[in-house]
């Protein structure tokens, strides 16, 4: 066994009877103290704060963007469908894992999205690793923005295929790699709406570049559903590109929709290449019941009720005109998420713990989430904010704002909210699998 340099955390147990147990248990130990010291000391500790069921906290950093993750409608959704159909989905899809309420779902969500066929699978993070593993292999050419999320991160490294990183929201960078491409197959990918910022692809454009040079265009609605466009249908519809057979769709219903799981929308083709192929989709247990049953009654929310999307975009933009009017600089949102530029890491958690003390608990994304000297607080807005909740935001943010005006060069490390999902982290992406 070769020891991996401290730096990179990685922790390799020895191989058989290479060392003794104790011995090599203390060496990974200590190798991970070390890097855990390390990132402490660069302001990068991540810890986990478990939330009691009746928080006092004002929820800014969920991704709960239409409140539905607790209405009394979706939370009966999930109890009628595991007293019907039991608290697991009992094996794979392919095997004993769809059940006819998966069908429904499938049903419901590519009649909502615009699309032939819908494939509902245990999170979205597969639904990405499985659409672009299934698209794209060796010898193939994926081309990615620069701010996808993590989980198209790793979609693309799966793939083993040619990976070109394009500058952000950039459909001139993509038809120039489309245009000069040795590979046959091409797949562009892109999240609709970005997820540190908030910000939307020109999905018409990328479209058109798509059908042009014969490339599969795949959007992201993880932010996109239940939140744009009329009635929350999604970026792709608002756009006029959700039926084409060119453009699939990969959403979670663990955002606007309240429960869990994901979803691969598009042409029937595409959705029967994903199960005959994608290994994330095929040798991974179905969805939870009751997460289909809860997500199936959202839908159905969203469905009666087409202002809640309008209604989270609304807030959103509250959100955005309260920090920008209490000295921070906010992102425009396009969708429900808007953050604020900090800037150091350590500034990004000491912000989110001032808000978290005044009741306020925010996002706070570091790198490698985001790039260094980035960092930020994300506020995610939901559609049932009050006036009240609104002013009372207002207020902790402009206090907030004035204590970082002469901040200490460390703080101490405190738990802070925030998925910690490394969207910007692409490094050693470019040219993967070649
Ligand atoms: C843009 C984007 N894509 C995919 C995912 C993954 O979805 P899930 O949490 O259901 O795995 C997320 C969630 O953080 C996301 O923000």
């Amino acid at each position: 066994m070769t020891d991996p340099p401290a730096e990179t955390g990685r922790a390799v147990v020895s191989g058989a009877g290479k060392q003794p147990h104790d011995q090599s248990r203390q060496g990974v130990v200590g190798r991970l103290d070390a890097v855990a010291v390390a990132r402490r000391d660069a302001g990068l500790h991540r810890q986990l704060s478990p939330r009691p069921a009746d928080s006092a906290l004002l929820d800014l950093a969920s991704n709960d963007y239409l409140g539905l993750a607790r209405d009394p409608r979706v939370v009966q959704g999930a109890v009628d469908a595991v007293r019907r159909w039991g608290a697991g989905a009992t094996g794979s899809r392919l095997v004993t894992g769809s059940t006819e309420a998966h069908a429904a779902l499938e049903q419901a969500l590519a009649d909502h999205l615009g699309t032939d066929a819908a494939l509902v699978l245990s999170t979205g993070y597969h639904a990405n690793l499985s659409v672009i593993t299934a698209l794209a292999g060796r010898g193939d050419l994926v081309v990615s923005d620069a701010h996808n999320h993590a989980s198209i991160v790793d979609a693309c490294r799966l793939s083993r295929a040619d990976v070109e990183v394009v500058p952000h929201r950039s459909p001139e960078a993509v038809e120039k790699v489309l245009a000069s491409r040795s590979q046959r197959n091409a797949v562009v990918v892109t999240d609709a709406i970005f997820s540190v910022d908030g910000e939307s692809a020109d999905l018409a454009t990328l479209s058109d570049i798509c059908t042009g040079y014969d490339a599969v265009l795949v959007v992201d609605e993880a932010h996109a559903l239940g939140v744009v466009g009329d009635g929350g249908r999604g970026s792709a519809y608002a756009a006029g590109i959700a039926g084409l057979p060119h453009v699939v769709l990969t959403a979670t219903l663990s955002k606007a929709l309240g429960s869990q799981g994901g979803v691969i929308a598009g042409h029937r083709a595409v959705v029967d290449h994903v199960i005959d192929t994608a290994r994330a989709f095929i040798f991974d247990t179905g969805l939870a019941p009751a997460a289909v049953g809860a997500a199936h009654v959202a839908l159905d929310v969203v469905r009666d009720d087409p202002s809640l999307p309008a209604r989270a975009r609304a807030r959103a933009h509250d959100l955005a005109r309260l920090a920008t009017a209490a000295g921070w600089v906010a992102s425009d949102p396009d969708a429900a998420v808007t953050s604020l530029r900090v800037g150091r890491p350590d500034l990004a958690v000491r912000a989110a713990a001032e808000c978290a003390a005044r009741g306020v608990q925010v996002g706070c994304f570091r790198p490698p989430s985001v790039p260094d000297g980035a960092s930020r607080l994300r506020l995610t807005a939901r559609a049932n904010l009050t006036e009240a909740d609104l002013e009372r935001i207002g207020k902790v943010l402009t206090e907030v704002r004035a204590e970082l005006t002469d901040p200490p060069a460390r703080t101490d490390h405190v738990a802070v909210t925030g998925p910690g999902k490394p969207p910007f982290d692409q490094s050693g992406l470019r040219g993967a699998g070649s």
